[in-house]
């Protein structure tokens, strides 16, 4: 099976989320592991079970480490190598810059149909505003709280005597759930090639006179006018018998080849037929891709296939 994705969870509570996705992630096909459970609370109940069940647990506590408790808690995701951060019933506001490190691969749940109820009291603002549903909503998480996008929803319907206790319980039982179930596809959503090839294209359209192109029967982006434009990335996908999608683009040489091939041999590699002209691959459909460092090389690899006059402007506007 493909590597999994490492996630951290965040608490601040009993952690009955935390413990739906733990036992999820225990099927042989689940595509995410649990690396590591953290919170605000040192004492929170989640911790102790997540222990028990020989995670990594860490036990951070916000009140007393002050400003340094988001910069300890970087740390310690980074050097558990962490792709996906789910916050599992955790009660802090999270500092802007912390959101930004980990946008688009942080998640929440949330007990209510989003955009309805946002924030405390879900259950009992539903049900004192008649609505014969609620439930529960996995989304992105962005500086404005409950408001990123929405990954998944599931409906739980409000009987007539329902207090907010009970209609909270019943929906906690759909929450474990929804999340497993979201998670999972999360994390598998970036190793589908499609998703990939989506998100180089997003990369390379972004780049001035980019035009779309198959390479070989592969998708590929081309740069310059249609007499004299060249190919500045191409993806590689499976046809020529590797494992891996990946894209290719143009490096500065063999020696450069080599050396980033000996440094990185999980990152990157040297493609048939296409490595004698110094493109190099760059896999994709792994976890914890870095995604600024692949627009990197593309603006790069655009750079050296570039016309004259479309280079110089790139320089000029960088000078700016
Ligand atoms: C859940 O209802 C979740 O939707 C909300 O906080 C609660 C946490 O419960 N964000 P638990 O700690 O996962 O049991």
């Amino acid at each position: 099976m493909a590597e999994r994705a490492r996630v951290a969870i965040l608490i601040s509570g009993r952690g009955s989320n935390m413990a739906a996705l733990l036992y999820a992630s225990r099927a042989d096909d689940c595509p995410y592991e649990v690396a590591l459970v953290s919170g605000d609370r040192p004492n929170a109940p989640g911790l102790d079970l997540a222990e028990a069940e020989g995670i990594s647990i860490l036990r951070l506590d916000s009140k007393k480490s002050g400003s340094s408790y988001w910069n300890e808690l970087q740390t310690s995701l980074e050097k558990a190598s962490i792709d996906v951060v789910a916050l599992a019933g955790f009660m802090r506001i999270i500092p802007a810059d912390f959101v930004e490190r980990w946008a688009g691969r942080m998640i929440n749940i949330h007990p209510s149909l989003l955009p309805k109820y946002r924030g405390l009291h879900t259950h009992q603002s539903a049900i004192d505003n008649r609505d014969s549903v609620t439930g529960a909503t996995v989304h992105l998480v962005t500086s404005e709280v409950d408001s990123g996008a929405i990954l998944s929803q599931v409906e739980v319907a409000i009987l007539p005597d329902d207090t907010a206790e009970a209609l909270a319980s019943r929906v906690l039982i759909a929450e474990h759930q929804l999340y497993a179930r979201t998670l999972s596809q999360f994390v598998s959503r970036e190793r589908d090639p499609d998703w990939i090839v989506e998100r180089v294209g997003q990369i390379a359209f972004a780049l001035p006179e980019t035009r779309f192109k198959t390479s070989h029967g592969a998708p590929g982006w081309k740069v310059g006018s249609p007499s004299s434009d060249k190919f500045f990335a191409i993806m590689w996908m499976k046809h020529h018998g590797e494992e891996s999608v990946a894209v290719l683009v143009k490096c500065g040489g063999q020696d450069e080849m080599a050396t980033l091939i000996e440094a990185d041999p999980a990152q990157y590699f040297r493609p048939q037929y296409y490595g004698p002209s110094d493109w190099i691959g760059i896999r994709l459909d792994r976890p914890g891709v870095d995604w600024d460092h692949v627009a990197e090389w593309l603006q790069r690899s655009w750079q050296i296939s570039a016309p004259a006059r479309l280079t110089k402007l790139m320089t000029i506007a960088e000078e700016f």
